[in-house]
């Protein structure tokens, strides 16, 4: 889809469809009131036969009427005037987004930008505006034999009754990067698990850099792996046929000399649990396991189409975790490229073992700060929901610059602890480390074990378990958490 702002005025916009605010007390915006002048008053009429009451996020669809050029007007319900929130905003924005795939409109005329928002910046708006109507053009239907109709929106304009500036209009060309970013992590998330393996990913990944020329991307092989000694990550794939991957991107948008930051995607293409097998139910949807690395993908694509000016990097450990007579067991003893070694006493915690080596390989970008994002626990699920991912971090400024980009993006995330006091739940007997600690803090002592490995550098670690997608009838990746780590480098990038 296309984006844009301009300066306009509504009545005289050619567009498939001019969408219109409309006040709870019947009132219509600005250029909602000079669009109802050119109209005759037939919105207002509208209005006053009670077809739209203006209640938050509820739509009308006006067919085409004499004085106005587009074919038809979307009234969007904004709820009382006072009453308007980032919340009912964004509510609003969603009802809008909806409506608008109902019709077969190519183009729509968006007129909601200079609505006041109490606290949103107009970069907040454009943002949000971007990314709702993008998540709603999402189909996950590239694999039915008969692709659901597609969606005929192909072209969005922001219409403001001033001249946008510079800023409003990097706004535009960073939001539709990040909404191709999110969706590109939806897409590689919905794919089942016998298309999208390690080896699939790798080939994205080498796509991505042959498309943005600035994006090198490198794929190590489990026998270069062995050479760098990574007995976690290598002891996770030893039950499946399929080979396990390792792949860097380097995103160069700054001087070489600056240190990047560099982003670790869990990239578990299926996880059954191993020889510690998980039950039946929902096992389906362990394909998921890999959103981690998906969003990482999606991260580094948004940051090339927008060419920010900052080095990244993504560091993705792919593997499958299968039961077979070849399958790392139960109280298998394994070392870590760190060194340290860890007694598996559950193969199913089989996250944390791809992870620990991928951030100790990590530290040769020379890192100035790293971010691991992972579908590591259930217990970060029952935690926090499928609302906040739980962040943690080895420094406390970072994980408020990561609340704040969570905060402007609304993908929540709540900062959880990392305390020394949860170490003694991995000790084991016989080895370094174990790698589960026991039901109590399940998400806190995974984080703690990951701390183990990162104490060389600036590290967050996000656990996405709740976040990444949905269950049940509405099953789908989610893009999560793409538009908190881009807005994060964002902020980054201005500094
Ligand atoms: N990928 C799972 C975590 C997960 C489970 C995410 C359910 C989303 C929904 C991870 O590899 C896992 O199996 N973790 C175990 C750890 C346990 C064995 C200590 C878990 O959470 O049950
Ligand atoms: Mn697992
Ligand atoms: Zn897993």
């Amino acid at each position: 889809m296309e984006f844009s702002i301009k300066q306009g005025s509504p009545d005289k916009l050619r567009s498939g469809c001019c969408v219109i605010g409309v006040f709870e007390n019947g009132k219509l915006s600005e250029q909602g009131q000079q669009l109802d002048r050119a109209a005759g008053h037939r919105l207002s009429d509208l209005i006053a036969r009670g077809d739209m009451t203006g209640k938050n996020a509820t739509t009308l669809m006006v067919p085409q009427m004499e004085g106005i050029s587009a074919e038809r007007v979307l009234l969007i319900g904004l709820g009382k005037q006072a009453e308007i929130s980032a919340k009912s905003y964004l509510e609003a924005l969603k009802a809008m987004s909806r409506a608008l795939q109902q019709t077969v409109s190519k183009d729509a005329a968006v007129c909601l930008q200079d609505i006041e928002v109490p606290e949103c910046s107009e970069e907040w708006k454009i943002r949000h505006c971007i990314l709702s109507i993008s998540e709603s053009a999402y189909r996950p239907d590239q694999l039915k034999s008969k692709p659901a109709t597609p969606g005929t929106l192909k072209k969005i304009t922001l219409i403001t009754a001033g001249k946008p500036g510079v800023a409003m209009q990097r706004a535009v060309t960073q939001a539709a990067a990040i909404a191709t970013g999110v969706d590109l992590c939806r897409e590689l998330g919905d794919l089942p698990g016998n298309i999208c393996t390690p080896t699939y990913l790798a080939a994205r990944a080498l796509a991505l850099g042959k498309t943005h020329k600035t994006i090198k991307t490198t794929v190590l092989e489990e026998s270069h792996m062995r050479k760098l000694g990574m007995g976690a990550f290598l002891s996770v794939t030893k039950g499946t046929e399929q080979p396990a991957k390792l792949i860097s991107l380097e995103y160069q948008g700054a001087e070489k000399s600056q240190k990047p930051v560099v982003l670790v995607g869990k990239g578990i293409t299926f996880d059954s649990g191993g020889v510690s097998l998980k039950p039946g139910a929902e096992m389906d949807e362990m394909k998921y396991d890999m959103s981690g690395a998906a969003s990482v993908l999606g991260t580094i694509q948004a940051i090339a189409e927008m060419g920010l000016k900052l080095n990244v990097v993504g560091v993705i450990p792919s593997c499958e975790n299968l039961p077979s007579g070849s399958a790392t067991k139960p109280g298998d003893i394994v070392t870590s490229m760190s060194g340290q070694t860890i007694e598996v006493l559950n193969t199913d915690a089989e996250g944390r073992l791809i992870l620990c080596d991928a951030l100790t390989f990590s530290a040769k970008f020379k890192p100035d700060t790293v971010i691991d994002i992972a579908t590591l626990t259930g217990a970060c699920v029952i935690a926090l929901g499928n609302v906040a991912s739980g962040l943690y971090s080895n420094q406390d400024a970072l994980a408020q610059d990561l609340l704040a980009a969570a905060n402007f993006t609304h993908d929540k995330a709540w900062q959880m602890p990392l305390w020394d006091d949860y170490q003694p739940q991995l000790e084991s007997n016989f080895a370094d480390m174990q790698n589960i600690g026991g039901r109590a803090g399940g998400s806190i002592t995974a984080a703690c074990f990951l701390a183990r490995f990162t104490k060389a550098y600036r590290w967050a670690h996000l656990d996405i378990a709740g976040t990444a997608w949905k269950s049940g009838k509405d099953k789908g990746a989610t893009g999560r958490p793409v538009p908190l780590l881009t807005q994060y480098l964002i902020s980054r990038a201005a500094q």
